[in-house]
């Protein structure tokens, strides 16, 4: 018999179509789509979930005593309750790698933006505002050759140094958990307090994963201790930046600008001071969003659905751990 699976995302054609070959799938397009006793009896059923951005909470888990694996088309995992999966002997895959490069892009892509205004110049040329020679008013600050701090040098953290130090001749200082000597040798990359790394850099860049030891990591006391024309940017999850305090720093000037991808309230809400305040770049969560890396993210979840399923493969597994509870279900 085919295992039952319940997809809660789109998928590419023949993605779709290689997981229907395999399993008795059902499609959903959320899961508010359908009336809750309906989905409950679809979960009664189901050992594989597949999908992104939805909380698969705690009363649906009840109701699927024989879910093995949830597979999420995504690197970041914050909005699963890990622990309660593993105890209940389910097994979490999600999708590294195959995202690292484009999303360090984008990294990069928000420093440039923020450092050489591109968002605010663009704007002003389009309002037909460009009718001399930009002045003073307009320039930026330079990239090249600054301190970039680095929050999480970890596989993202990690890429987005690279093009620094290859690439822009930029000085690498990072905060994390363990000694990257990896990211030292290769970029003379400096480890640091948090409190120094603030100091000294004029980028500071976070690319950490969202938990309770990262959120509200930088409030204001944190900002306090960066230089006035100093950037923060960030591309890993929003509540690790207190949006309030950001918002009030940027108004007063204690730090120069920010590039952002993500935000505490997604999608940001039209009434956010950020979106009034000139030196802001607000980009709307697209760390992955190209086709190239969308397409391998899916597939990777796919792939990582059946292998658990067929093989209990551990390969991009958040807790492997999950399945020395496996017998008891
Ligand atoms: C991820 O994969 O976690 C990205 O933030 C896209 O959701």
């Amino acid at each position: 018999m085919l295992p039952k699976i319940i997809l809660y995302e789109d998928l590419p054609t023949d993605l779709y179509a290689h997981l229907e070959q395999r399993s008795d799938l059902s499609l959903l397009d959320s899961f508010a789509s359908v009336p809750r006793s309906d989905l409950h009896s679809m979960l009664s059923s189901a050992v594989g979930l597949i999908g992104v951005g939805e909380k698969v909470d705690q009363e649906m888990l009840d109701q699927a005593p024989g879910l093995k694996v949830i597979s999420t088309v995504s690197v970041g995992y914050d909005y699963f309750d890990v622990a309660d999966l593993t105890r209940r002997g389910i097994m979490l895959m999600h999708t590294p790698n195959v995202l690292t490069d484009t999303t360090a892009d984008m990294i990069f892509m928000l420093i440039l933006c923020a450092a050489r205004r591109a968002i605010e110049v663009n704007e002003m040329v389009r309002q037909g505002k460009w009718l001399e020679t930009i002045g003073l008013d307009w320039y930026g600050s330079d990239v090249h050759g600054k301190k970039l701090g680095i929050l999480g040098m970890g596989r993202i953290g990690y890429a987005v140094a690279k093009r620094a130090y290859g690439g822009f001749n930029m000085e690498i200082l990072y905060y994390g958990r363990s000694v990257n000597e990896q990211a030292e040798s290769e970029f003379k990359a400096q480890r640091l307090s948090l409190d120094q790394l603030l100091a000294e850099s004029d980028f500071v860049c976070v690319t950490l994963p969202l938990s309770g030891k990262t959120r509200k990591l930088i409030g204001r006391r944190e900002l306090a201790l960066m230089k006035p024309g100093a950037f923060l940017i960030n591309g890993g999850r929003g509540p690790i930046i207190d949006e309030a305090a950001l918002i009030e720093a940027l108004q007063k000037g204690v730090i120069r600008g920010a590039g952002l991808d993500v935000y505490e309230q997604e999608p940001l809400p039209l009434d956010s001071p950020l979106l009034s305040i000139a030196n802001v770049v607000t980009l709307p969560h697209i760390g992955s969003a190209t086709m190239e890396t969308r397409y391998a993210m899916a597939r990777c979840a796919v792939d990582n659905l059946l292998a658990a399923l067929e093989s209990q493969s551990l390969v991009n597994c958040v807790n492997p751990e999950a399945l020395q509870h496996v017998s008891t279900k």
